[in-house]
């Protein structure tokens, strides 16, 4: 990594922004992301209300590189996730949610339930991540391989292109 990335976290959780339930995807979005040389800078919880989703992603895409979010993403009626995310974000980034509905649904078919999307806003790119802590571990584990490039390339720090990071299988 040339330069160490800012993330911030969003989990979007009705119980969970009610004190009913603990944040577990949040936390493991959290820790994996450290271990890979991430620097936390912002963490919020917000219940599956559109206005408070777009309010905090708008908020962050100015100071940070990326925002991960967590949870509704699904099919229930108030999963609104991809919907306000897709009200924020300049350009869409179609492929990061592409290959992780393909690559787990390998090993977990429900993957292709999330309706996560993934684009730009100015310099910070926003990548919605389904509401589990296991979803969370599957899906960044395919995006962590091209996440530093994509950053790069967003933030100016770069314009080349890398020999491709090698594919397990
Ligand atoms: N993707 C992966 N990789 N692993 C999972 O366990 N869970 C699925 C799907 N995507 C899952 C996943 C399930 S069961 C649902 S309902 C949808 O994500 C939406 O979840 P969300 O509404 O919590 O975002």
């Amino acid at each position: 990594m040339t330069r160490v990335f800012t993330f911030a976290v969003l989990t979007v959780s009705d119980a969970a922004s009610r004190g009913e339930r603990v944040d577990l995807s949040g936390q493991a979005i959290r820790e994996i992301m450290e271990v890979h040389g991430y620097r936390l800078s912002g963490q919020a919880v917000v219940p599956d209300e559109e206005g408070a989703i777009t309010e905090r992603l708008k908020g962050w895409a100015t100071s940070v590189d990326l925002i991960l979010t967590t949870g509704g993403t699904g099919l229930a009626p108030r999963d609104v996730t991809p919907e306000a995310t897709q009200k924020v974000i300049e350009r869409p980034v179609p492929g990061l949610a592409e290959a992780m509905r393909l690559e787990t649904a390998r090993r977990t078919p429900t993957a292709i339930l999330s309706r996560g999307i993934a684009g730009m806003r100015g310099r910070c790119l926003i990548v919605n991540l389904p509401g589990s802590p296991r979803a969370v571990r599957e899906c960044l584990e395919v995006v962590l391989p091209v996440l530093d490039h994509a950053l790069e390339i967003l933030s100016g720090t770069a314009t080349g292109h890398p020999v491709p990071p090698a594919r397990g299988g």
